[in-house]
């Protein structure tokens, strides 16, 4: 049993019972619906009935246990940061104009040298940049929250990938966005200065 916060999920060998306690249980269908439509690997459907959905289990450790697991033995974390920007190009392509929104680490699962996502809620109307730094900010505060070692990774991969793609005020809006909604999810007040990800 791994009973996840909004909703109660269910996780077997075979299948993943995910009952709707909060969520929309018609919009993740939609979105599931629409990636297999456009071949984009996520768990398979194998029923939807009475607010719950129940899927294939998607064999692997989730993107989060590997980066805990990276950040513990020093290793670099880039192979993975870049299969997850290959799923999320994928994804935008399926469902213009949308974003994840709830880019969670835990919801990407390393799967045969590929990330593959589940999770799809939170999906909404949204620009892309809010995706990246969402995925920054839950990336800097698993514990140990900012350390040298995340820093450094997140950097790395934000500088390859996404600095050029907007201006840096923007991307600072953006940033400053995405730490404050976890601030209020986490009843903190974390404070960045985001240079690190320009110098
Ligand atoms: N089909 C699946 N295969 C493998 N793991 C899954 C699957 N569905 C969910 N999980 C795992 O269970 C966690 C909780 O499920 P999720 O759909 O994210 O629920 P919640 O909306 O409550 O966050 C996910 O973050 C993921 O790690
Ligand atoms: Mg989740």
């Amino acid at each position: 049993m791994n009973p996840s916060k909004r909703n109660k999920v269910f996780k077997e060998k075979e299948k993943v019972k995910k009952i709707f306690v909060m969520g929309d249980i018609n919009h993740e269908v939609f979105v599931y619906n629409q990636l297999k439509k456009h071949n984009i690997k996520t768990a398979h459907l194998m029923d939807v009935s009475n607010e719950t959905i129940t899927m294939s289990t998607i064999s692997g450790e989730t993107l989060l246990d590997v980066y805990i697991h990276h950040e513990q033995q020093e290793k670099d974390m880039q192979e993975y940061f870049v299969l997850w920007y290959d799923y999320m190009e994928k994804f935008y392509k399926a469902l213009p104009t949308m974003i994840f929104d709830d880019v969670n680490f835990s919801n990407f699962i390393v799967s045969n040298n590929e990330i593959i996502a589940v999770d799809f809620e939170n999906v909404r109307i949204g620009n892309q940049q809010e995706d990246i730094a969402t995925f920054i900010c839950y990336g800097l505060f698993y514990d140990p929250v900012l350390t040298v070692y995340k820093k450094q990774q997140l950097s790395t991969f934000f500088k390859k990938y996404y600095k050029e793609t907007t201006t840096k005020a923007l991307w600072k809006q953006y940033l400053d966005t995405a730490l404050a909604n976890l601030n209020i999810r986490r009843n903190k007040q974390y404070e960045v200065d985001w240079s690190f990800l320009f110098d």
